[in-house]
């Protein structure tokens, strides 16, 4: 069939569009995704153009039977998708037409593709956003076990990344169990926010047809009608703020992908990731790298820029619809396969994730992160001011660096040089072990504290 008497909507034309037109116009391999979508919205609209008895209970059945007969073809990849159609929606009415004749002209009575585009586009991230929610609980729960395996574990909690105190490995690993907790209210709320039905919109304005949008928001399990037809066509609030939402995890995640690159580089050797998740070089055959990891921190990048890309399609956009509007379709697809990506991506790395113990001891050894210890151990028992102690421990710090050897080695007589008053009880305190244990205050790094917020994520999780 040529091209011209496929393309029913240029009858107002002398002259077949461009090749560079068509090319600039033709969203079908961008949007194709959404024909489940599509074709659901599509039989709700019949259905309602039926009961208000604008089209005749044979013809719903026609359009009906063919456009279920389009998504069988269409799922088992025997239907072809012709770019000259422009997008999804007239790739089916075409097939429809093909298949049931002239009733399908019928189908798009009272509709526009404007806002058979936008409920589409929410159907499917009403089921995406699902999706990313269970990843991420999948995510937290990974995170919540390697924690409780490692209560025990010393790790050196750091500030600009120099040791600052030691913390509870898990204390670490549970920071990202509230991130992601945090993730999973926003896109909780996104999808609240974008759950109202379009269609009846038109194309802008509404229609002069009797047509009932609440049955539609029924069919469609919307929870009710947007309510104004010029927002609604124009309106992607509902999508900068999942792919914000998305860049807020993918934040999250990059950042424990450089963390996990910097704990597994051999120059720190924290941890070892799993075989599985690591690969080699092309040249140095003993290389093993973090390639995942550092994908995930790219992704991040895409991500944060698709964002900033849809952003700036909007701003300038007066009222209603226009055709920039159709560019929302690629932003939306990267975000969700990266995301998801890289949700699955961090799940194997953290399974497979093994700690090195006597390394990070180690590195808590060789610092002096029990300072804060020995000066707060000043306040509690020789009742120094914390300024004043403070100064004292660095100046402690200073003898015992000069010396050559930590806190926990520096003898008594040498503490006593500083002050006479200071006893044997302070070693008790500056141990690594009494540091963690020490910090008891609500969300702290002790382990009484560490197991109960463990506790209450493995309630709120499973809830
Ligand atoms: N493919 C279009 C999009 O995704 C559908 C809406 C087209 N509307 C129009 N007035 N040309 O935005």
């Amino acid at each position: 069939m040529s091209s011209k008497k496929n393309n029913k909507l240029r009858k107002r034309f002398k002259k077949e569009a461009s090749g560079a037109f068509k090319s600039i116009n033709s969203s079908v391999e961008l949007d194709k995704f959404l024909f489940r979508e599509d074709i659901e919205g599509s039989i709700a609209h019949a259905k309602m153009l039926e009961s208000k008895k604008i089209i005749s209970k044979s013809d719903f059945k026609k359009i009906s039977i063919g456009l279920k007969k389009i998504l069988s073809e269409i799922e088992l990849g025997k239907f072809t998708f012709k770019s000259d159609l422009e997008d999804i929606h007239m790739n089916i009415e075409n097939r429809l037409e093909e298949l049931i004749g002239e009733v399908a002209g019928k189908l798009h009575t009272a509709r526009s593709r404007n806002d058979q585009v936008v409920t589409d586009v929410k159907l499917w991230m009403k089921k995406d956003i699902d999706n990313i929610l269970s990843k991420i609980i999948k995510l937290q729960k990974i995170i919540i076990k390697k924690s409780e395996n490692n209560i025990d574990t010393l790790f050196p909690g750091m500030t600009h990344f120099q040791t600052a105190q030691p913390v509870s490995f898990a204390h670490h690993l549970m920071a990202y169990y509230e991130m992601f907790k945090r993730d999973l209210e926003r896109f909780n709320q996104s999808k609240r926010r974008l759950d109202q039905n379009p269609l009846g919109a038109g194309a802008l304005a509404g229609t002069s047809f009797d047509i009932n949008r609440y049955q539609t928001t029924k069919l469609l399990k919307f929870k009710e009608p947007t309510r104004n037809s010029l927002d609604t066509v124009s309106d992607r609030d509902f999508m900068m703020d999942y792919i914000f939402s998305s860049s807020l995890c993918s934040i999250h995640m990059s950042r424990l992908a450089e963390e996990i690159i910097l704990w597994s580089s051999d120059l720190i050797n924290f941890i070892n990731l799993g075989d599985d998740m690591l690969s080699s070089s092309s040249i140095m055959p003993q290389k093993k790298n973090p390639d995942a990891m550092e994908l995930v921190r790219a992704k991040a990048s895409i991500i944060i820029s698709n964002l900033s890309a849809i952003q700036n399609v909007m701003k300038g956009l007066p009222l209603t619809y226009s055709k920039d509007l159709q560019e929302d379709k690629n932003l939306l697809t990267s975000t969700s396969a990266n995301l998801k990506l890289s949700i699955d991506c961090m799940i194997d790395v953290i399974k497979g994730l093994k700690t090195n113990e006597k390394n990070m001891e180690n590195a808590l050894r060789s610092s002096y992160s029990n300072a804060t210890e020995l000066a707060d151990w000043l306040v509690k028992n020789l009742n120094y001011s914390f300024r004043k102690s403070h100064g004292l421990s660095a100046k402690i710090v200073n003898f015992a660096e000069k010396k050559g050897v930590k806190l926990d080695k520096l003898n008594l007589s040498d503490y006593q040089e500083f002050d006479k008053n200071i006893n044997k009880t302070v070693y008790n305190a500056i141990s690594l072990q009494s540091s963690v244990d020490n910090k008891k205050s609500f969300g702290g790094t002790s382990r009484s504290q560490v197991k109960k917020m463990i506790k209450l994520a493995k309630k709120e999780i499973l809830k």
